[in-house]
């Protein structure tokens, strides 16, 4: 099992950051190739609680080179203080790799990113607020600095300021204001001297490092961000992140080629949530949602925002687990639903009094979708000590074959709590080795 891919199948927050840190401990390497610190992962170790933007997973364990591909935006302040906030607690961060393609998110980036958010007035995207979408444009603009840059800070100072102007007047039209910092070329330059600096022991060619651990048949691990449904192209656009959280993504941001990648790992919960606007089907806006959103903790890692909270939605579950190629499924948080009597799952939509079963392909349509639940009955046991399938209780086990069947693909693991050790494994094909 030399290379496997952790997708998330929902909008992000499925616990993606649990099921790395799980099944770390049988990797050399772990990879992130998309997204920037808009992520937020969180992993929770007996008493410890880490939470990760832009670090891999990985990077609990000594054993593992943790990288961040070419695919990944990366703020460098950022960053830096995860880096400093780790090795505060103890943690070894000598190994993180930063990709030397990898482009930067500058103050620029983040200005113009909350200056679109404001003049969007009611129709926001709801981003995080972290410069990723504008990071991305200039990325393909062929305008960006990318980690490379920051150890040229002569050749990057003439570049930025060529650039800055341009980000001047844009964020002037846009009513910005305290932006000054973020568009002078002798600020951000000294910003990037410092932080090339701080950050050279980590810029290395991290497709070659990706490549080498493959051939020594090492296990490598690509960390997902987001989820399958804020893909830029395949989520509810525009209602998505500006980058390509799915499976594929793994290739063109992490440096490993399509058939070098032997499994596809869906991460899930066992109900959905959503953080930033666009549509959800199965959005609760009462009672339960409210106990869901309370007992699971839905408050955003990155934004401390309130996530929106519905039932699972087997649309675009369909949907993400075909267009990932998953060949198997994490499903987390299923000890949130215990108490709760009655459970829903989205079997289908009702859209112009038609059953649709596929995602819809147009905006328009979804916004007119109405849920087709099935009902399951709940359980009132607490489940986080449970470690077997077998010991769940039956209501519990019925739902869970019911998503599995759903889904087409099996789940393999079982979170029931959002400690390491609260999973439970089912038959499946066990990671324990590092070599192949
Ligand atoms: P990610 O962005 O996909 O890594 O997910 P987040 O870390 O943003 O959000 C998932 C949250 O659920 C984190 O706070 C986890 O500690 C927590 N969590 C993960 N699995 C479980 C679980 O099975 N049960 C409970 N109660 N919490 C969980
Ligand atoms: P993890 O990795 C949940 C959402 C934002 C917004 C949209 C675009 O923790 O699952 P962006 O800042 O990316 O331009 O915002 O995407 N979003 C996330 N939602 N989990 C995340 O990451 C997210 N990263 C971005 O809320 O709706
Ligand atoms: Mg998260």
């Amino acid at each position: 099992m030399p290379a496997s891919v952790i997708v998330g199948l929902q909008w992000g927050d499925e616990g993606k950051g649990k099921t790395t840190d799980f099944l770390a401990e049988q990797v050399s390497t772990v990879v992130r190739y998309q997204g920037g610190d808009n992520a937020g992962h969180t992993i929770v170790i007996g008493d410890d609680t880490f939470k990760l933007h832009l670090v891999p997973s990985g990077v609990l364990y000594g054993h593992i080179t943790p990288i961040i591909g070419p695919g990944v935006v990366v703020n460098p302040a950022t960053l830096i203080r995860e880096f400093d906030g780790l090795i505060s607690r103890g943690i070894d961060i000598s190994k993180v790799r930063v990709s030397h393609a990898a482009h930067l998110i500058l103050p620029h980036h983040v200005a113009l990113d909350k200056a679109r958010e404001s003049a969007l007035a009611g129709d926001k995207v709801g981003t995080t607020q972290r410069g990723i979408g504008p990071a991305y444009e200039d990325r393909a603009a062929r305008l960006g600095l990318r980690v490379e840059d920051l150890l040229d800070p002569a050749s990057t100072a003439a570049r930025l300021a060529r650039v800055l102007p341009e980000k001047r007047a844009l964020l002037d039209a846009l009513g910005a204001t305290d932006y000054a910092e973020a568009v002078d070329a002798d600020a951000v330059a000294a910003l990037i001297a410092a932080w090339g600096e701080r950050l050279r022991p980590h810029i290395a060619d991290t497709n070659d490092l990706v490549q080498r651990a493959y051939a020594r048949k090492e296990h490598l691990l690509f960390e997902g961000a987001q989820g399958a449904m804020l893909d830029l192209d395949h989520g509810s656009y525009p209602f998505v992140t500006s980058s390509h959280p799915i499976a594929g993504g793994a290739t063109t941001g992490g440096g490993i080629a399509p058939l070098q990648i032997d499994e596809v790992m869906g991460v899930m919960k066992a109900y959905a949530t959503r953080v930033g606007s666009g549509p959800f089907v199965t959005e609760l806006t009462d009672a339960i949602g409210e106990r869901i959103a309370v007992t699971g903790h839905e408050v955003g890692t990155t934004t401390g925002r309130r996530r929106r909270v519905g039932w699972n939605d087997a649309v675009p579950l369909r949907y993400a687990v075909e267009l990932n190629g998953v060949s198997s499924i994490m499903l987390n948080k299923l000890d949130v639903l215990s108490g709760i009597p009655e459970i829903l799952l989205c079997v289908a939509y009702e859209i112009d009094g038609k059953r649709v079963d596929r995602w819809p392909t147009s905006s328009a349509e979804l916004a007119r979708a109405k849920a087709i639940y099935e009902k399951f009955s709940g359980w009132d046991q607490e489940i986080t000590n449970v470690r077997a399938m077998a010991d769940l209780p039956e209501n519990a086990r019925r739902y869970v074959t019911a998503l599995e069947e759903i889904a087409g693909a099996p789940i393999v693991l079982l979170s029931v709590g959002p400690e390491r050790t609260q999973t439970i494994e089912r038959a499946w094909r066990p990671l324990r080795h590092a070599k192949r």
